[in-house]
């Protein structure tokens, strides 16, 4: 990692698999150590900087490419940044990884199963009556990640737990960056 790019934790995996909920709780314990940081989050940035962009691959395509150029001037200035989005081709991650110095892929792992069984948001319901087409795991593929640095499977392990993981995941692959002193 070149030295002065900070660390980009990219979160990928299944609609409610938990991507927000670790990424906010790392989000915390950052910024309780003074870290800066920054979450950008895939459905709040569908209501701003990619409003009007749908779920077709180029749609989603462009998505990322956006939340890839905003986490890079992030990123080299010395924010970690935090991003909780699908991200469903690999092809994307891929070329996340090659555009961000510090990217770091975790994978949220939860059972589709699970996933529908938590539908915190109502959104499988919709897609298994047909209401809603494309929706990622149901109309519209996830392509499981080739190469995670870490796999979290939210299903079988605590928010804690987890948390722990990625703190071990900093410390051993010598994720350094340049905070407030
Ligand atoms: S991505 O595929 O482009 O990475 P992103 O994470 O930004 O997706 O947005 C996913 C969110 O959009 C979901 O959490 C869900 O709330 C909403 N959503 C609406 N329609 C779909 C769909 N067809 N597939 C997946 N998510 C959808």
């Amino acid at each position: 990692m070149e030295h002065n790019y900070s660390p980009v934790f990219w979160f990928t995996g299944l609609s409610g698999a938990g991507k927000t909920t670790t990424a906010e709780a790392l989000l915390q314990r950052l910024k309780s150590e003074g870290k800066r940081a920054e979450l950008l989050d895939g459905d709040v940035l569908r209501a701003v900087i990619s409003k009007g962009l749908g779920f077709s691959r180029e749609d989603r395509m462009e998505n990322i490419r956006r939340i890839v150029y905003i986490s890079k001037l992030l990123s080299r200035n010395g924010v970690i940044v935090l991003v909780s989005a699908i991200t469903p081709y690999q092809a994307m991650r891929d070329y996340a990884r090659s555009e961000l110095p510090g990217y770091t892929e975790i994978y949220v792992d939860c059972p589709l199963e699970e996933c529908e069984r938590r539908d915190v948001k109502g959104l499988y319901a919709k897609a298994r009556s047909a209401q809603l087409a494309n929706f990622t795991g149901v109309g519209d593929p996830y392509e499981v990640p080739q190469c995670p640095d870490l796999v979290l499977r939210t299903d079988r392990t605590t928010l804690e737990e987890n948390m722990q993981r990625i703190r071990k995941l900093i410390s051993s692959s010598g994720l350094e960056w340049r905070g407030p002193v």
